[in-house]
């Protein structure tokens, strides 16, 4: 069979010949895999960069998709932490990891969908006691995550949603998904924490995709501003485009009652993540959210690499199966 390889660290996967897996136990399956998402994550696995990551290659990236297996049905599946993943004609998955789906689903849609989905969909229902009513603010919107958070906190029955971005097209489509307000992240770092202290100050819950610089100043900017210091606020740390660390201030920790906590794969377990993983592909096959994907064949995956680093539609490879 095919499959996107990667052999050094660095460089982008290559289309080629690869053995095929085989299942090792009665829980596993062998898939024909019909589209695997181009996600951050994914990027990061294949360049030896994500905290997971054990060296190991060669390696097939691709940590969830959409495949048919020999029961010729369809299911959304996420691979456990593995070289063997899901960018090829084939991979093995555990079927405990993976959910059936109706066979008139779009497996573009699901397979750029779930991950970014799931970052928001599992912050608010697995890493804080979210309530309908409560407002939210989204720090990073206008990513794939991000739109799909404004989307899910409004599903969960968010009061007021924010959406905050750098990319002003991007956020200017965000009220019509939901959010109720937004603020612009421009190259002032300042004007943009003033603005978001201005706008967010009382938000329950910050769903947080920036970190770095950008999310302390956020955070100060909000606090300093906040009616009222006892209201719980719950920073909840998802990604980080901005920067992998951040200089929080302590006084942000002791002026007011901040709770910071993050939510992905360890912080959350694989039994929680996939509790949440036939409501969300409910959702998501319903046609709940609006997706922004891009198709594209496996056999492209070097084309697909480049293109990812600007791209703003997920990118999706497919095979023809
Ligand atoms: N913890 C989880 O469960 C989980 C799950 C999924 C994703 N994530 C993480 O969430 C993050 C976003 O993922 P994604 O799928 O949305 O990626 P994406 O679609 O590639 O979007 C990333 C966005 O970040 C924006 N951005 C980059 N640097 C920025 C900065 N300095 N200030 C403001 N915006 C900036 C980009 O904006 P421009 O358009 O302006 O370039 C882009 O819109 C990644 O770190 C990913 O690993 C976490």
């Amino acid at each position: 069979m095919h499959a996107a390889v990667v052999t050094t660290f660095g460089s982008a996967p290559r289309y080629q010949e690869f053995p095929t897996p085989v299942p090792a136990s009665g829980e596993e399956m062998l898939v024909d895999v019909l589209a695997a998402g181009l996600h951050p994550r994914v990027r990061s696995q294949a360049d030896g960069s994500h905290y997971t990551s054990t060296d190991e290659l060669p390696l097939v990236p691709g940590i969830d998709g959409v495949g048919r297996g020999p029961d010729g049905r369809l299911r959304y599946f996420i691979l456990p932490d593995t070289t063997m993943g899901a960018m090829a004609e084939q991979t093995v998955i555990d079927i405990r990891r993976s959910v059936v789906l109706a066979d008139t689903i779009d497996p573009v849609v699901v397979a750029a969908a779930m991950n970014p989905a799931m970052s928001s969909w599992v912050a608010l229902r697995q890493r804080v006691q979210f309530q309908a009513g409560q407002d939210v603010l989204v720090l990073g919107a206008t990513g794939n995550a991000g739109r799909m958070a404004v989307q899910i906190a409004k599903r969960f029955g968010a009061g007021q949603v924010i959406a905050a971005g750098r990319a002003a097209d991007r956020l200017a489509a965000l009220p019509a998904l939901g959010a109720t307000a937004t603020v612009l992240l421009d190259g002032d770092a300042e004007g943009s924490a003033g603005r978001l202290g201005q706008t967010a100050p009382d938000v329950d819950v910050v769903i947080d995709y920036l970190w770095g610089e950008p999310a302390a100043a956020a955070m100060i900017a909000l606090l300093a501003n906040r009616a009222d210091r006892h209201k719980p606020l719950t920073w909840i740390q998802t990604g980080s485009v901005a920067g992998p660390t951040a200089p929080i201030s302590s006084a942000a920790l002791r002026a007011a009652r901040l709770q910071i906590v993050g939510s992905g794969q360890g912080s959350v377990s694989a039994r929680e993540y996939l509790a949440e993983l036939p409501a969300l592909a409910e959702q998501i096959t319903a046609g709940t959210f609006d997706v922004d994907a891009r198709a594209m064949p496996l056999a492209d995956v070097g084309q697909a690499w480049t293109a990812a680093a600007d791209a703003r539609k997920r990118i999706v490879l497919t095979t023809q199966q």
